[in-house]
């Protein structure tokens, strides 16, 4: 499995081994809608993969990171570590910051200045190249609380410092993403799921999407503006258009959370007489909010077709 190194909340990584057996085993093109961390378009078998997202900084990491060589990468990161003064657990060992350690915050205390000034200018925005800028954002993602990506009403990143650096786990991740890219066919391009309507597809290719839950929260339910009733009665209005079209797709979502129900979904899927595909996972170590991780949710995949 290839691993994002976008450690994204709600990423579906771990569902992979459910999701997979629910998609068409030939597919020519894949789209990989709404596909945040990728972890989807990163893994999935297809002829060609195109993976869109209409979060712009997203978009321009998961670029930068293919097209940077893995030692650039890290040279610049280790760079911004280094001048900022963050940990570095990596190549010095865990045991000279222990002693900054209070609890179970991890290297939060340690890195709290340095990070807070990698951030200023980071949202400063000097710099000479997209590309560095987007390495920066990498960073901060490393160190942020949740490696979770929230910028203010004036764009600037503003995530907290978290408890973890750019540890072994991570470089891993990394090292998985630029080795099992080498041999895909792959695209990162920034759209609004809209853009379904525009695209030349064939029968034998798929769509997945997995947009924000309109029951639960995360930080991109806010990317660019709300998830709200509007895009999800919009986006559903897109999946019908595909379905006239004789297009697959597959749609994750959450149709219960404790007692909220997607009515909206709801009425959608009995009344076009989709398939719902259970998945049995409830983000319970996942990053969402400890309120979020305790209520159960039913958490589906619903397709178009049969398998
Ligand atoms: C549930 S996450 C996707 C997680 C992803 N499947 C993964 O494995 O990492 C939802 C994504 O939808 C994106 N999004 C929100 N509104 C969108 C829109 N109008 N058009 C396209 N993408 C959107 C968010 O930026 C976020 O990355």
């Amino acid at each position: 499995m290839i691993k994002s190194p976008l450690n994204y909340t709600g990423n579906k990584s771990r569902l992979l081994d459910q999701l997979f057996p629910h998609f068409p085993q030939k597919i020519n093109k894949f789209v990989d809608m709404c596909c945040g961390g990728a972890s989807v378009g990163l893994n999935v078998n297809a002829k060609y993969i195109i993976c869109f997202d209409n979060n712009k900084k997203v978009i321009e990491l998961l670029k930068t990171l293919r097209f940077l060589s893995e030692k650039l990468i890290i040279d610049k990161m280790e760079g911004f570590i280094n001048t900022f003064k963050l940990s570095d657990t990596f190549n010095n060992g865990y045991d000279m910051y222990r002693k900054y350690i209070q609890g179970n915050n991890g290297l939060k205390q340690f890195n709290a200045e340095g990070y807070a000034k990698l951030r200023s200018f980071y949202n400063d925005d000097s710099f000479n190249t997209h590309r560095d800028s987007a390495v920066c954002l990498f960073t901060l993602l490393v160190f942020c609380f949740n490696n979770d990506l929230r910028f203010n009403s004036a764009g600037k990143f503003n995530m907290p410092v978290g408890k973890t650096d750019f540890n072994e786990s991570i470089r891993k991740k990394l090292t998985s993403f630029k080795y099992g890219l080498k041999n895909k066919n792959i695209k990162f391009v920034q759209s609004d799921f809209r853009v379904i309507k525009e695209l030349d597809l064939r029968k034998d290719d798929f769509v997945y999407i997995d947009p924000p839950y309109l029951i639960t929260n995360a930080v991109y339910n806010w990317s660019g503006s709300k998830w709200d009733e509007v895009k999800e009665t919009e986006l559903l209005s897109v999946l019908l258009y595909l379905n006239e079209k004789g297009i697959r797709f597959a749609l994750s979502n959450v149709l219960r959370k404790g007692a909220n129900v997607n009515k909206i979904l709801l009425s959608w899927i009995k009344k076009n007489k989709f398939d719902i595909n259970y998945i049995s996972y409830h983000y319970r170590s996942s990053s969402y909010n400890k309120k979020d991780r305790a209520t159960p949710e039913e958490e589906v995949l619903i397709t178009n077709y049969s398998v």
